[in-house]
């Protein structure tokens, strides 16, 4: 029988890779915290309009990259219904801000997430069909000033600070501003103005954008499209007093807090909720993402919240790619070495095996991490297991269950000294490992 496999495109996270997932999932926890941002769960699957309507039709997501099937109903409660595995986390955000009315508290709702998503992408190295995002979205009325350019610095503020306590080093902000509802239609009237001479040359995708989603055209990454591209409108020119005057605050309050970006014109990212404020971080070549250099990315999305029927609540948020943010502080050697645990409890001859667990639990009770070996196996295979997996090992013989005097090893020091029991914890808690 053929063995099975984990899905093309899906992998399993194993020990001692799970332990930097931990410290980068605990490093977001604590840094949202200081920034007053609480957690929210959306499901993992929606109703397939939810990203048809809020990610947009014309975008690579919804029109090639969806999990999406046709739900056959049940009971005759229930009805049959398209249902899709999130390709993202913002449009279930602003579902649940609509649908549990998060506006009427008038309060500026700061919620983030961390959580698998599903694209079905051609995979490579960084880029997987079920991948993580930790992301977080800034969403609310607009008298809670949702809207207003420090909530945009505070939430670039707070990523540059995540991404330096977590340890990435050399990462770049790329910013700009796609403009307004009303800045939009200009600026795409005047693309599909400059494209139409111009089409006939590009690939297949962009002649058919070029029609039905021009601003997508910005999204190609055809090498023979680029030149083409780069000579179309800028957005920067197309922006009106009020989203610029937006731009130059946001940028101001980066400046003052010493937040270092540069402008990158055709940022336009692949979503179409954005408006105004779009940006992305990417790392430096050699950081272990290849091409898929984007480590996140984010904006904001003023009219989402109305294009899902919900009321005006203007917003701004991000999505880290978690998965590429590993293999970065991977390839940074930020965690290059496992940690070792504190102990290895080792009984000397089955039957000290009992012994060893109970002592084993009251170490482990004192907060200090061990593993317990088994006095079936020799002494020199628990010398050998215990010197790769922690900084000590405890013996456990018959003597030192007897007179209560257990027998310590410090590895990294090659030292042996002996501890009655009852300061066994405090002893290797305090006795340096090296
Ligand atoms: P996005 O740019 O589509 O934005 O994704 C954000 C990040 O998720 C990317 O920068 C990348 O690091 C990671 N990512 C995307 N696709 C894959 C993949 N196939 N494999 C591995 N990593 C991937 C969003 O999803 C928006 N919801 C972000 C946002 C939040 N905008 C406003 N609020």
């Amino acid at each position: 029988m053929a063995t099975l496999k984990a899905v093309r495109g899906t992998r399993d996270l194993l020990p001692p890779e799970t332990e930097l997932w931990n410290r980068v999932e605990a490093t977001a926890r604590a840094v949202f915290a200081r920034y007053a941002f609480g957690e929210i769960r959306t499901p993992i699957f929606e109703d397939t309009q939810l990203f048809a309507r809020g990610v947009g039709e014309e975008t690579d997501i919804v029109s090639k990259e969806m999990y999406t099937w046709e739900d056959r109903a049940r009971a005759a409660s229930e009805k049959a219904q398209s249902l899709t595995l999130r390709p993202e986390n913002t449009a279930g955000v602003v579902r649940a801000y609509i649908e549990h009315k998060l506006d009427e508290s008038g309060m500026l709702q700061k919620l983030f997430y961390i959580g698998p998503q599903f694209r079905r992408e051609r995979p490579q190295r960084g880029r997987y069909r079920q991948f993580w995002q930790i992301g977080a979205e800034v969403i609310g009325p607009a008298w809670s000033g949702s809207e207003r350019a420090i909530r945009d610095a505070e939430v670039l503020e707070m990523l540059a600070t995540f991404l330096n306590e977590v340890g990435v080093k050399g990462w770049r902000l790329a910013l700009n501003s796609v403009g307004s509802a009303t800045d939009r239609p200009r600026y795409v009237a005047a693309l599909r103005e400059a494209l139409a001479p111009v089409k006939a040359t590009m690939c297949e995708n962009c002649q058919r954008r070029a029609e039905t989603n021009p601003l997508r055209v910005l999204d190609c990454k055809e090498p023979g499209d680029q030149a083409t591209i780069e000579a179309l409108p800028k957005i920067a020119d197309f922006l009106d007093a009020e989203s610029r005057d937006h731009f130059e605050q946001v940028k101001a309050a980066l400046d003052t807090c010493g937040v270092p970006y540069v402008i990158d014109p055709r940022l336009v990212r692949g979503l179409d909720y954005y408006t105004r404020t779009t940006f992305e971080f990417t790392v430096p070549d050699g950081s272990g993402l290849g091409t898929q250099n984007a480590l996140l990315g984010g904006g904001r999305y003023d009219g989402l919240s109305e294009m899902l029927g919900g009321p005006k609540a203007p917003g701004i948020g991000f999505a880290i790619g978690e998965d590429r943010l590993i293999l970065t502080l991977q390839a940074q050697a930020a965690e290059a070495t496992p940690k070792k645990l504190d102990a290895f409890v080792a009984p000397i001859g089955a039957a000290q095996n009992p012994a060893a667990l109970q002592i084993a639990k009251e170490l482990r009770a004192a907060g200090l991490t061990i593993e317990v070996g088994d006095g079936d196996f020799r002494l020199r295979k628990s010398f050998e297991a215990a010197d790769k997996l922690a900084h000590r090992m405890v013996m456990v013989g018959e003597d030192e269950v007897a007179s209560g005097i257990l027998t310590v090893k410090y590895f990294e020091a090659g030292e042996q000294t002996k501890v009655p029991r009852s300061e066994l914890a405090e002893a290797l808690r305090t006795v340096p490992a090296k």
